[in-house]
């Protein structure tokens, strides 16, 4: 009897001590100490015994019986520990990986050129005027002083919708409708950016491109204040160190009225196909506003004068960034728009 419970005892023992899952270990708990478990009927068989065995016999049976128990609830808790240690493990996430990362997208640099010139003339004192990109030939030409037939619409060559609505060919006819909308009131004072378009398209020519048109309107404006209102612009733009002219030109909305032209930063005045071989590239026209303009908008040209101006913000980009090709701003070429 003491033998096959010391037998129990070191075999049981050393199972458990192998066991690798809960499910064993309940397995071997009822092996050994379930109702019908080797244990149990190694007890219930003391009865055969002479009385002066059993006490010694039964001692060490519930020695035996205490350890297994004892070693089944370690075994338990190693094993639950161990499970948990290897779920936790397997389960982590390991949040010290760096996250996917969001590209940050940024203005256009024409965008960028724009909002820097509104901002040179909003501190001069202009307003920011709008008007629509899809124009009326009376807005475009007629009162701008450019009647049907005039010869110097042929110097824009535009895109008509209808004989009578056109996609406009610059940002002028904001002024007649600032005008037509304020008249009487003293002073005007704005600028007039935005999209224009035209049948040309070369290094220096976009079909679409930008313009921000000037206009102001007071009492005794001279073409002094053009000239230093202009001349304030372009400081502000370009520092000191780029070049400006005025040439006399022929605008049919302005009289007299001139072309201001930047030297070329492309090729420093030498001449290249960025600036036609001249060493200059022109930014803006201007003029003092035309008296049949001013009287076709209802503004009397005895009692007020005015300025305007219409500033190619493209040929502004590529003169500040040094671009010789001005298509390279709408091709969305993403390795030359992150540049700015
Ligand atoms: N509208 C002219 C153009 O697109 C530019 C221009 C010239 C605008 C003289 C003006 C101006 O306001 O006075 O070619």
């Amino acid at each position: 009897m003491i033998e096959s419970i010391e037998k129990i005892r070191t075999t049981a023992i050393d199972k458990v001590a192998e066991a690798t899952s809960s499910e064993e270990l309940e397995k071997l708990r009822v092996q050994y100490l379930g109702k019908k478990g080797e244990l149990t009927q190694v007890l219930r068989g003391m009865g055969k015994l002479p009385p002066e065995e059993r006490p010694k016999v039964g001692q060490l049976a519930n020695q035996v019986r205490q350890e297994l128990e004892k070693a089944l609830q370690e075994a338990k808790e190693n094993l639950a520990r161990r499970e948990l240690a290897e779920r936790l493990k397997s389960e982590t996430i390991d949040v010290t990986l760096p996250g996917r990362p969001i590209r940050k997208g940024s203005r256009h640099p024409l965008y960028q050129i724009l909002n820097e010139i509104k901002d040179i003339f909003i501190g001069l004192g202009f307003d920011v005027a709008e008007g629509p990109e899809v124009e009326s030939d009376y807005y475009n030409f007629e009162a701008l002083n450019l009647p049907k037939d005039h010869p110097a619409r042929d110097m824009q060559d535009s895109f008509y919708i209808t004989p009578d609505v056109l996609l406009r060919t610059h940002t002028s006819p904001v002024q007649a409708r600032v005008m037509e909308s304020r008249k009487p009131e003293i002073p005007i004072r704005i600028i007039a950016p935005g999209k224009v378009y035209r049948r040309d398209d070369d290094a220096t020519h976009s079909p679409m491109f930008f313009q921000v048109e000037g206009l102001l309107i007071d009492k005794r404006v001279t073409f002094g204040d053009l000239k230093g209102t202009l001349m304030a612009f372009l400081k502000q733009m370009f520092g000191k160190e780029v070049g400006v002219r005025f040439r006399p030109s022929y605008f049919p909305f302005t009289e007299p009225s001139a072309e201001v032209d930047m030297s070329c930063v492309m090729c420093g005045g030498e001449g290249c196909r960025v600036c036609s071989q001249t060493g200059w590239l022109e930014i803006l026209g201007c003029g003092m506003v035309h008296p049949r303009v001013l009287s076709m908008s209802g503004y009397d040209p005895q009692e007020v004068s005015g300025f305007a101006f219409g500033l190619g913000v493209d040929r502004v980009a590529m003169l500040k960034y040094g671009i010789d090709d001005l298509r390279m701003f709408y091709d969305n070429d993403l390795r030359f728009l992150r540049q700015f």
